[in-house]
């Protein structure tokens, strides 16, 4: 049966590459050190879901490197819709095909077209999803032109997140996003999204969590894991058996100083509450939050009576299941 997880990248009848760059949501996160460099260490488990950004990539050999980017919206909301995505050189997406292009030594026109739906500043690794897809596009078009570590450390030098998504599927992250083990095992979860209408931007969370003296919990390390194992073998007793397990796997840290920031992250935590969560947490660094839910109609029903009551925005998804 297809799913909205099968193999993405495709050849185009124009002869251009298409790929999907699906968004992420993370499944619990702990901050378990602090860098020098003052990036965060991470433990976190991140999980694609059935929402992406549409990528087009034309390739044409020649004399020079050149990249050229067109940002198309496909659906406006109310988090992008205040937002305008950069389509110069300074978006990510340009940046990762520039990179590319450098590390192969390859003369040509890279011509890039993004269909932008997912938000930016969401907590859900939107543009560091475009710009994995572009790596993994030229990648496939390049077969070998640079090899995995090379790119691994593009991916990184990109951001923190992108390396999750040059190979996207379920994984245990750890370090600042660069270590990454893909998961043996992991069910479907039905998911209904929501956001305060603000895109909050990762390195302001992290000041927020550095300025409220929280404690790094280094004796945190291992707990997502054991957490997913623990939750995995309750599932096996029942729904009512897993929520308290479930719950504690979802532990965001970055939750209480995106809290403070925006104080609608509270109040659609709890609606999702209400509206009959198994568990909740907020995604990465937010503004989003998630609800679990035990089917597709619960989630369904729970969002539509969510987005009655008018927040940012609010959307049904599913997780890629292993
Ligand atoms: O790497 P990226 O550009 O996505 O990170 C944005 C900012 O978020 C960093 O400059 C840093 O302030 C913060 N960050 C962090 N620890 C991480 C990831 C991001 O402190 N693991």
């Amino acid at each position: 049966m297809s799913s909205a997880f099968d193999d993405e990248t495709r050849i185009g009848r124009d002869g251009r590459l298409h790929v999907r760059a699906a968004a992420k949501v993370n499944l619990g996160l702990r901050v378990v050190g602090r860098r020098d460099d003052g990036y965060h260490l991470l433990e976190s488990l991140f999980v694609p879901i059935d929402w992406w950004d549409d990528l087009a990539i034309g390739w044409r050999p020649g004399r020079g490197r050149h990249v050229s980017l067109r940002v198309e919206r496909s659906e406006v909301d109310a988090v992008g819709s205040s937002q305008s995505i950069p389509s110069g050189s300074d978006n990510l997406v340009h940046r990762a095909a520039t990179r590319f292009l450098a590390a192969a030594e390859r003369d040509g026109a890279v011509d890039l077209e993004l269909t932008k739906r997912l938000p930016a500043g969401a907590g859900l690794g939107g543009g560091s999803s475009d710009a994995g897809a572009v790596l993994r596009g030229l990648a496939h078009r390049l077969p070998g032109a640079v090899p995995a570590a090379r790119l691994a450390g593009i991916a990184l030098e990109l951001g923190a997140d992108v390396p999750f998504f040059l190979a996207p599927r379920p994984c245990w992250v750890g370090g600042i996003g660069e270590r990454l083990a893909p998961l043996a095992a992991m069910p479907e979860l039905h998911l209904v999204l929501a956001n305060p209408g603000v895109a909050l931007p990762t390195p302001e969370v992290f000041r927020a969590f550095d300025a409220s003296g929280s404690t790094i919990a280094a004796e945190a390390q291992g707990e997502v894991r054991s957490a997913l194992a623990a939750w995995l073998r309750a599932q096996a007793r029942g729904p009512a058996a897993a929520a308290d397990p479930l719950a504690r796997l979802l532990r965001n840290d970055l939750e209480p100083a995106a809290r403070e920031l925006v104080p609608g992250i509270g109040h659609l935590l709890a609606r999702l509450r209400a509206l009959g969560a198994r568990a909740c947490s907020l995604s990465g660094s937010g503004a989003t939050v998630f609800g679990v839910f035990s089917g597709a109609e619960d989630a369904r029903t729970a969002a539509a009576k969510l987005d009655a009551e008018g927040p940012g925005w609010v959307r049904v998804a599913r997780t890629q299941a292993v």
